[in-house]
């Protein structure tokens, strides 16, 4: 299943946003859409500029993973100047903007697992990766990775077929990716000019999260905490009631929902 095909004036062409999207550098296949982006913003491209690939042959994930991309997916990454106070929004404006794009798109139901991981029905059809260069107090600027599994047979990937969705599986059919894209980054714009504009998209982070009330464990890099998902705070972190009834406040971590 491989999909339409995608090209950089099929994805901003008419485009109803002001600059996401507005400049798209597409490649058939590319290492990882973060590189390219990286050296985009380091001299300057506009913000908003886009890189996409059709395929990834070294797609990077969080936590120091590999993250598969072959063709069919969705692989890009979106370039933003955002303030030092909006750094920590990003995360949530990213999986909520895909949330958003993948209903809009295909009218399935998604959600969201701290700190941004897009789940249908318990498996993971989204990953995101945010990587910025912050000097100071200067953000120089902010990378968001998206991978979706769109048209992806999950048969033919074993090694994540009990933990990942995608579209195609969920409805039967292949899906138009460009659609996909194109309400992806008509989201990422709306909810940037809202955050922009000193609006809180918190709560609807919060609200839209399969993680909180459930019993996880979370994996840091000092150590692993088992217990209850309690809340998460405006800026990002996750709040875990620990079965000795202490509340742990966890700012980066895996969280795996336990039964
Ligand atoms: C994760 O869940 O671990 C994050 C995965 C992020 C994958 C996307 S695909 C586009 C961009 N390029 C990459 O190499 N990674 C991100």
């Amino acid at each position: 299943m491989e999909g339409d095909s995608l090209s950089a004036a099929s994805v901003s062409k008419d485009l109803e946003t002001r600059f996401v999207g507005q400049r798209v550098i597409y490649y058939r296949s590319l290492t990882s859409t973060m590189e390219v982006a990286r050296r985009e913003a380091q001299q300057g491209a506009a913000e908003g500029t886009v890189i996409l690939a059709d395929e990834q042959t070294a797609g990077r994930g969080r936590l120091k993973r590999a993250w598969l991309s072959p063709r069919g997916n969705i692989a890009l990454s979106i370039i933003l100047y955002p303030s030092l106070a909006n750094l920590p929004s990003l995360i949530m404006l990213a999986s909520l903007a895909v949330v958003h794009s993948i209903e809009a798109a295909t009218g399935l139901r998604s959600q969201i697992k701290w700190p941004n991981d897009v789940l249908i029905n318990g498996r993971k059809v989204c990953g995101i990766l945010i990587e910025s260069d912050v000097q100071g107090n200067t953000v120089k600027y902010s990378i968001i990775g998206i991978g979706i599994n769109v048209n992806l047979r999950l048969a033919d990937y074993p090694e994540i077929l009990p933990i990942a969705a995608s579209l195609s599986e969920e409805l039967g059919r292949n899906i138009s990716r460009l659609s996909v894209i194109r309400c992806l980054l008509v989201a990422v714009e709306r909810l940037y000019l809202a955050l922009s504009a000193g609006g809180s998209i918190y709560e609807e982070w919060r609200d839209s999260m399969v993680t909180l009330g459930q019993r996880v464990r979370v994996k840091t890099d000092q150590a692993i905490y088992e217990g209850v998902a309690e809340s998460v705070t405006s800026d990002g972190s996750l709040l875990l009631r620990g079965l000795d009834g202490s509340l742990n406040k966890i700012v980066a971590g895996d969280v795996t929902l336990r039964e």
